[in-house]
């Protein structure tokens, strides 16, 4: 069972933030819930905001019971033990320094601490913190630091490069997390083990079988929130420059028998990820922005009523991508990668569409599909056909399923990860060659959407997205399964 080896202090940057709130918190909650922290250990919040040790508990207590179903009120009470804040700028290293003096009082004489920077703070915050973090010495010698930063890192190729160039003048390579919690996530890590427990599905993974293959992120939820991030952001950054390209790299990346490789194979499946020729970006990229409608029996707004959201915003809610892999075994494979908000379903799938049956089977008849359903009703689904009677050989579907459903040691994705952070496993934290090369990849892609002559259609919010989509993948002989 994983557990927290060794005692540690968690500092929290943007501790009265929308993601400490639905996230982290709770992450912490349920570790103490499951016995999987240590008998040493503090969580600092850290934030621009006033607020006393005893204010900064009843925050965190607040956002657990209101993000948790059941809690254990004894748990919580006994976690908010190791609670603390320090109110604090992020560009006054001075801040930083009484930040760094109350970590000291907090270990005491406690041996072996690690310290965890959490950055959970908008993008224009991150250079000035993570300078402040090393000129206050909050990552002082003689202790092991981690520093943790989620998802996505700048907003292009060379904001990433600024950054990591603070990173790397502030810490070494191993203290570095760049978290994309969907790495996190028992299912998605599934898809590549999947493969290794089933020799019968990784022989059918290749070129010579596969007619397309579909990376599904649809989401029914709007901006929870969360305009003023979204809104710079929009979909592509949001959801493709990292969870979606992960995805396909969990999919495609070679087999390992030893975990300490993952990371790097992991790499080198996202480098061979390539934008196909093409001869207008519209044949490789469209996008959309919902519009008012029905969601869930629901009425919601559109897009551009959301509060936060600029007046007349172009920012995309929808966006559908075409992809090819290098890997000798993927090469001529379209990847058609697409997500949005305030769609029809919550799920995340990955459908697998094999070629045309060559000989009896009629023109009328499906092509077999496998399905990995990652999130909503998560499940393997194999699509068949079977004969039906009579003389004439007719078929009919037949589709085998069964629920994937985690059993076992199973942690929600910001515990496994806190929890491997603490024990220095950075193998599902992503390299800052990952980063670069998906950002390589959206760059050019994102210029395009920002161009204002790239249409932009409106689609019905509680819609399975625009019906250009449709018109988007049919060029390329598929339709969205
Ligand atoms: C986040 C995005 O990384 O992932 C959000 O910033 C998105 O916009 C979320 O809603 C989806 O995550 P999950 O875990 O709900 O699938």
């Amino acid at each position: 069972m994983l557990a927290a080896n060794r005692p540690f202090s968690f500092v929290l940057f943007g501790a009265s933030g929308h993601l400490a709130k639905i996230k982290i918190f709770p992450a912490l909650y349920f570790l103490a819930l499951k016995k999987r922290l240590p008998a040493h250990y503090s969580i600092v919040g850290y934030a621009r905001t006033g607020m006393t040790d005893e204010q900064f508990r009843q925050h965190v207590a607040d956002a657990v019971k209101e993000y948790v179903l059941e809690v254990n009120d004894k748990v919580l009470s006994s976690m908010l033990e190791h609670v603390f804040y320090q109110q604090g700028q992020y560009d006054a290293v001075a801040d930083f320094t009484k930040l760094a003096t109350k970590l000291e009082a907090l270990e005491g004489a406690t041996k072996d601490v690690v310290r965890l920077a959490y950055l959970s703070i908008p993008p224009s915050a991150f250079e000035s913190t993570l300078r402040n973090i090393c000129q206050g010495g909050v990552n002082e010698e003689h202790h092991d630091f981690r520093c943790i930063v989620e998802k996505p890192v700048g907003h292009d190729l060379s904001s990433f490069e600024e950054i990591n160039t603070v990173l790397q003048s502030c810490f070494k390579p191993h203290e570095v997390y760049i978290l994309d919690h969907y790495l996190g996530k028992e299912a998605v890590r599934n898809a590549y083990y999947l493969r290794h427990a089933n020799p019968v599905i990784e022989r059918l993974l290749k070129n010579t079988l596969i007619s397309s293959v579909q990376i599904t992120a649809s989401e029914s939820a709007g901006l929870e929130g969360r305009a003023g991030y979204f809104d710079a952001v929009g979909t592509l950054r949001d959801m493709f420059q990292s969870h979606l390209i992960q995805i396909a790299a969990l999919l495609t990346m070679r087999l390992v028998s030893d975990t300490n490789d993952i990371k790097m194979t992991r790499l080198d499946a996202v480098k061979k990820f390539y934008l196909p020729p093409a001869t207008d970006f519209s044949e490789i990229v469209m996008q959309g922005q919902y519009g008012e409608g029905l969601v869930g029996g629901k009425k919601v707004v559109a897009y551009k009523d959301e509060d936060g959201v600029a007046p007349g915003s172009r920012t995309p809610t929808f966006a559908a991508m075409h992809l090819m892999s290098r890997s000798s075994r993927w090469e001529g494979v379209p990847f058609f990668l697409h997500s949005g908000k305030r769609l029809n379903v919550k799920e995340t799938r990955i459908a697998i569409e094999f070629q045309e049956s060559p000989t009896l089977v009629g023109k009328e008849s499906n092509r077999n599909r496998l399905d990995i359903i990652l999130q909503g009703e998560a499940g393997l689904k194999l699509y068949l056909q079977t004969k039906l009677g009579g003389s004439e050989p007719k078929f009919r579907p037949l589709v085998m399923e069964d629920p994937l459903v985690c059993m076992g040691d199973c942690l929600v994705e910001h515990s496994l990860l806190l929890l491997e952070a603490i024990n220095g496993n950075q193998q599902w934290f992503l390299d800052a060659e990952e980063v670069r090369s998906c950002w390589r990849i959206i760059d050019p892609v994102q210029k395009y959407l920002d161009n204002k002559k790239t249409p932009l259609p409106i689609y019905l919010s509680g819609s399975k997205g625009p019906t250009e989509a449709d018109a988007f993948i049919a060029k390329f002989g598929h339709a969205w399964l």
